[in-house]
């Protein structure tokens, strides 16, 4: 099959696309490099069946394919509210183009939501049926408002327009090519212990999240996409962890010296996150299979090693 996929050169995408790549498809990434990058890509680049194209998912673009696997987006607060209004148009006008293309070429469309669009939830585990608590005007619905009204357009192309949709809504993934600098706990964790610097705890490090590890989710998308059921699915691990519990993994594992900092809580940030994945074990024969403390020997060793790579360029950059 020949497969699109959007934010290709991006941590999930990435990964996807190894996937693809190697069960044989012909694969489109498209991205703008707002947060990807091609180093994660770069193992395909001379491969017949791979194409690149920069190009801004905000504007409309013309492409035969069977599939499309829409991820664009940036994923991090830092990076999605460092220009919120924009964050919008990728979530809005982005999903809109995708749709649109799915809907002339006859493509299976995928939208990579989230589980942000159950906000901070006052039902916990979050199943696919609870509708959320969002705050509509705070720093983060860009993203999850925007995300929000992505899952209405895919659902109204898919009743109007009878576009083929899947919907996944993904909770915390982590694992390797994570941006060093994106401001998810679990990079910032791990760069801060490597670093050899406290490890910072917003709030008294009681909330709690789920992590998946890359390979889970990326075996959860595929069997979704090639399954029947529209959706949404949630794709996350049930495993429930406080933030404090966390720190002191990361820390244990890198470098058990660190102290661990205490900072004021950002607003809206949702106490409590735990996927309900019923639907995906019954409907998909999906559950995680990566334990935390495997994923983060995985994650540490890739981030030791581009960490390594960087001093590296620093130290013979200043030589040169
Ligand atoms: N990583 C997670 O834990 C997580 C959780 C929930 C949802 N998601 C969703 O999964 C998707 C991928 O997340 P990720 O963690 O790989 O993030 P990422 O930031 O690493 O990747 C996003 C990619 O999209 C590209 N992009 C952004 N805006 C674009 C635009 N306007 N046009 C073209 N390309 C654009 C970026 O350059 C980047 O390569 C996102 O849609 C995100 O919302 C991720």
């Amino acid at each position: 099959m020949r497969i699109l996929v959007t934010g290709g050169a991006g941590f999930l995408g990435s990964h996807l696309i190894d996937r693809l790549m190697t069960a044989g498809h012909e694969v489109i990434c498209l991205d703008n490099f707002y947060t990807g990058n091609k180093g994660n890509i770069l193992q395909w680049i001379d491969n017949p069946k791979f194409d690149l194209i920069r190009h801004d998912i905000t504007e409309p673009i013309r492409l035969e394919v069977d599939q499309i696997y829409h991820l664009a987006c940036p994923a991090s607060p830092v990076h999605y509210q460092y220009n919120p209004v924009k964050t919008v148009k990728t979530n809005v006008m982005g999903t809109l183009n995708m749709l649109g293309l799915a809907k002339r070429v006859k493509a299976r469309f995928f939208l990579a939501s989230t589980s942000e669009v159950y906000g901070d939830p006052d039902v916990h585990p979050q199943h696919e049926e609870y509708r959320g608590n969002v705050n509509p005007i705070g720093l983060r619905a860009c993203y999850d408002e925007g995300k929000r009204l992505a899952e209405t357009l895919a659902f109204d192309y898919y009743r109007q327009n009878k576009v083929d949709i899947r919907v996944v809504r993904i909770f915390n993934t982590y694992g390797p090519r994570m941006l060093e600098n994106d401001g998810r706990v679990v990079s910032n964790f791990i760069v801060q212990a490597l670093q050899g610097k406290p490890l910072t705890v917003y709030g008294d490090g009681s909330q709690t999240r789920s992590f998946c590890y890359a390979s889970d989710l990326i075996e959860g998308f595929i069997r979704l996409m090639n399954s029947d059921y529209v959706g949404p699915v949630n794709i996350g691990n049930p495993g429930e962890y406080t933030i404090l519990q966390l720190a002191e993994a990361v820390r244990d594992m890198v470098n058990p010296g660190s102290e661990i900092n205490f900072e004021p809580l950002p607003s809206d940030d949702p106490r409590r996150r735990r996927p309900d994945i019923t639907k995906a074990k019954t409907l998909l024969n999906w559950e995680p299979t990566v334990q935390l403390q495997e994923g983060l020997q995985l994650t540490v060793a890739n981030f030791r090693d581009r960490m390594n790579k960087n001093t590296d360029s620093v130290i013979l950059g200043s030589r040169s």
